[in-house]
């Protein structure tokens, strides 16, 4: 367990020019060693940040995810021909050899295999290799007949009794193409080929399954959606993910580090839960049949190691990182009993589900990491948003989910943890008790700004929360159409922090991603922000930092 030491919090201006301190940060200076702001361009090329629509068989790249000790996901999808595309059930089947070797020139392969991509999959293939040797990087790529992939690199994780130094995960989520380009995927990348990065964390709204034009960023539409409708049909889903995976930055960050994901709301539609959602319609016909098909080209398109919530598999699972730390990602949307109610104290209100929180509660009762880290697709630190300014209010509600008049009339958002209070209060008191010594972290994606603060229990800090701003998605300085880091946003922030005293960090403007390193003394998460996320190619900078010990 973590030593005991008081909750430290602290804040580093890094890289010169390259830091963004907000005047707003309750946070002090301290000793937390700079992050040193190295052009890693020469490391591995710089992708060109735009889609790539010319035909070819590996088109939408590779990617690997779900690292164990002895294995990790690996994935790509075929197209066969210029027919084939997704969602086309078009093309045939196409055997694929895969090699998994040791150098990047594959010199040395030490697991091949062959798997088969069909039309009934999406031409999507999933390998789970077995047999590799933990906390090991690799090169992978697939074989058809004489056409290779693009290389993969990935990275197994150490072994369950090894303990390791130290563990860095990238953490993004709410990526908009139409909103902007995906800058932050690129430097995620160029770090994880420095050896900067291990896992990378996507925690939701990896897509956007919007129309055309409705979510836009500060000035327009980046690249229009394919197709152009709000998706609905599988076919329609499948559409949306290989059009993203054309994308070259979000082909880079795949290829690059294995990736640990769940979903949240957009990858299905707004506000889902099992009985519907805001932004289903009857006209769009049954729900349960749009969210088993969301649910299912997404783990077509992920690589990742689940099955179908929707028709009885799961998605929610622990991942391992030694004795220093073990991974909970949790699924928030195939179990959410109905839209949430700020302030309800019925316990049938739920967002986890019985069986999932029965699930956590065992992995965090008997878990003997140091750490629990816990994915999570929305926030589970309250929030209230009373008294502020109704103009800033209204746009920074809506950035945060919050897009109904109730909610907009109490400011707070009932998409989070904030709409189930019963549900929160079961984990809290359940982490209070298992692990009273502070040394659950959680990690949060969805409300696209970001946050950092201590999470307590009846006056007791019990764990963190830290929360990555958007990939894209747009933002407060965005929805407003001002300039970033404007006198609007900053007293916005000030009133958050007045308001919300567990709260230490808060940027209503950023774009970007989250770097969060753990040892055995202490997380420190680092904030990287895209300078301007509708400029193909803008500079990734170094941000604020927030430093937590645990510690009871
Ligand atoms: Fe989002």
């Amino acid at each position: 367990m973590v030593s005991r030491r008081h909750v430290l919090a602290s804040a580093v201006a890094v890289g010169g020019a390259a830091a963004l301190p907000s005047s707003v940060d309750k946070v002090r200076a301290s000793s937390v060693q700079a992050y040193t702001d190295v052009d890693l361009s020469a490391v591995h090329g710089d992708p060109p940040p735009y889609p790539e629509s010319t035909h070819h068989l590996f088109m939408h790249g590779v990617a690997s995810g779900d690292p164990l000790p002895t294995s990790v996901i690996l994935w790509t999808r075929v197209s066969p021909s210029p027919e084939a595309v997704p969602g086309s059930g078009l093309g045939d089947d196409v055997l694929l050899t895969w090699q998994i070797a040791l150098d990047e020139r594959f010199s040395r392969v030490v697991r091949e295999g062959e798997v088969l991509a069909t039309a009934a999959d999406d031409h999507t293939v999933h390998v789970d290799p077995f047999g590799l040797t933990p906390e090991t990087t690799y090169f992978y790529r697939f074989l058809a007949g004489s056409t290779a992939s693009p290389t993969g690199r990935t990275r197994t994780t150490p072994d369950a009794d090894s303990s390791p130094e130290s563990l860095r995960l990238a953490v993004a989520s709410c990526a908009n193409l139409e909103s902007g380009y995906f800058g932050a995927y690129s430097d995620i990348a160029r770090r994880a080929w420095a050896g900067e990065i291990d896992v990378v964390l996507h925690l939701g709204d990896y897509l956007y399954e919007y129309a055309s034009s409705v979510n836009p960023g500060k000035t327009g539409v980046s690249r229009p959606f394919e197709p152009p409708w709000e998706i609905v049909t599988a076919a329609d889903y499948r559409v949306r993910h290989g059009q993203y995976r054309r994308d070259t930055e979000l082909q880079a960050a795949h290829a690059a580090a294995p990736w640990v994901v769940t979903w949240d709301d957009h990858e299905i539609a707004n506000d889902a839960t099992v009985p519907g959602a805001q932004g289903h319609d009857l006209f769009e016909g049954d729900w349960a049949a749009r969210r088993a098909a969301a649910m299912g080209a997404y783990l077509d398109w992920m690589p990742v190691r689940a099955t179908n919530p929707a028709e009885g598999g799961r998605l929610y699972r622990s991942l391992r990182f030694g004795t220093l730390a073990e991974l909970h990602m949790l699924d928030l949307r195939s179990y959410r009993s109905g839209p949430g109610l700020i302030r309800s104290t019925d316990p049938e209100r739920t967002m986890m589900g019985q069986e999932q929180f029965t699930w956590l509660s065992q992995k965090l009762s008997t878990s003997a990491a140091t750490w629990s880290l816990i994915g999570t697709s929305v926030m589970i630190s309250p929030l209230e948003l009373l008294d502020l300014d109704p103009a800033v209010r209204a746009p920074l509600a809506a950035i945060t989910g919050a897009d109904s008049g109730a909610e907009l009339a109490t400011g707070l958002n009932a998409d989070q943890w904030d709409g189930y209070p019963a549900d929160r209060e079961r984990l809290l008191t359940q982490i209070a008790e298992t692990r009273p010594d502070a040394s659950t972290v959680f990690l949060t994606g969805d409300i696209h700004s970001e946050w950092a603060g201590k999470v307590s229990h009846r006056g007791r800090v019990i764990g963190a929360e830290l929360v990555c701003s958007s990939v894209s998605a747009p933002n407060l300085d965005d929805a407003l159409h001002l300039p970033t880091g404007s006198a609007v946003s900053r007293a916005a922030e000030r009133h958050v922090l007045a308001n919300n005293p567990h709260f230490e960090h808060v940027n209503l403007d950023a774009h970007g991603y989250l770097i969060v390193r753990l040892d055995a003394e202490g997380v420190e998460g680092r904030w990287l922000r895209v300078d301007d996320v509708e400029r193909a190619g803008s500079p990734v900078r170094v941000g604020n930092s927030w430093a937590f010990a645990g510690g009871a």
